[in-house]
């Protein structure tokens, strides 16, 4: 397919990559231009402006927060104002539900398509191919994209034809990733303050009854405390847990750990962990134990 990509950070240009390496025609944008480079090297056509990476069947954002994709959709010469009539606006970034509701009413009045798709896994995990896709919209839409999530992920799980809910699907998964992260730290912590070793502990955990891959990728990071260089940062984390809550206010739902994870991200930030890893969480559970970071 021809696809524009807009946003190549961590997790952008990893799945750029893997659009090429699927032999699709990508254009790609990014605010700074320099993180397009490598991707040019594979085969990549360069947008210099948003409305160049808009002229095919489908544009995929994939940028930091609400900000970012309120500034490229609606911004002056956005992709609102520039994706022709009939081509797809897939939206992969972890945005808030109201935004998401925003794109597909602007999207639908503007005669285009819109699919949300926002992802699980990490930057390695999108270099191989192997995300899991949570996809919603129109099921004509959602099919045309098959192939583009073919290339990016490992698995596209079907949410229904309501756009938001793939957003908020995303935003419960990530207050649950989060939730463990603390509960580790806060085991961890104990662990290591008790003299026993964190490593072993950690292959204990994993190979009994704590196996998923949220225990192992994390429980590993905590247990080396390897929160440098970060693979998803704390200040994206704490957004996501910001909009977790923003999304319960909403409804009316109660999520009183999600509040506390939400501080306990603030505090990781407040404390210089701008650029750490939101697994960093493990070093603010051990410096409150009076262990080193
Ligand atoms: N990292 C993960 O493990 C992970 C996993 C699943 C989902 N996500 C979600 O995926 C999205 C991207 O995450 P990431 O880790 O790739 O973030 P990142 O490395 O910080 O990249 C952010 C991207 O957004 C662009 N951007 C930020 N503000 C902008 C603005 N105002 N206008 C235009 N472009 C702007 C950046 O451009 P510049 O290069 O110019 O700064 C960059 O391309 C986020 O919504 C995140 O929550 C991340």
């Amino acid at each position: 397919m021809k696809v524009g990509f807009i946003g190549l950070g961590h997790m952008g240009a990893a799945m750029a990559g893997s659009l090429l390496q699927a032999g699709h025609d990508v254009t790609v944008y990014n605010r700074t231009p320099s993180r397009a480079q490598g991707l040019i090297d594979r085969g990549a056509r360069l947008a210099n402006r948003v409305a160049d990476a808009c002229r095919g069947d489908a544009v995929i954002t994939m940028l930091a927060d609400d900000g970012a994709v309120e500034s490229v959709v609606f911004g002056d010469g956005g992709v609102l104002k520039s994706l022709g009539k009939g081509a797809i606006h897939i939206s992969m970034s972890t945005i808030s539900v109201a935004l998401s509701e925003r794109l597909a009413a602007a999207h639908a009045d503007a005669g285009q398509g819109f699919a949300a798709a926002p992802v699980f896994g990490r930057p390695d995990a999108a270099a191989a191919g192997n995300l899991y896709i949570m996809a919603a919209g129109d099921p004509d839409v959602v099919a045309t994209c098959k192939p583009l999530f073919d290339a990016m992920g490992q698995k596209t799980i079907d949410i229904g034809d309501v756009p938001r809910a793939a957003n908020l699907v995303k935003l419960s998964g990530n207050f649950l990733i989060a939730s463990v992260m603390e509960a580790l730290s806060e085991a961890m912590a104990l662990i290591r303050k008790a003299g026993i070793d964190p490593h072993r502990y950690y292959d204990l955990l994993i190979s009994t009854l704590f196996t998923g891959p949220v225990f192992k990728n994390y429980g590993g990071l905590i247990a080396r405390q390897e929160y440098k260089p970060a693979g998803f940062a704390a200040p994206l984390g704490e957004k996501d847990i910001r909009l977790t809550l923003a999304a319960a206010e909403a409804l009316r739902v109660p999520m009183p750990l999600a509040s506390l994870v939400h501080d306990r991200l603030q505090t990781v930030i407040a404390r210089g962990g701008e650029e750490l890893d939101w697994s960093a969480v493990g070093r603010l559970a051990a410096t409150d134990a009076g262990l080193s970071g």
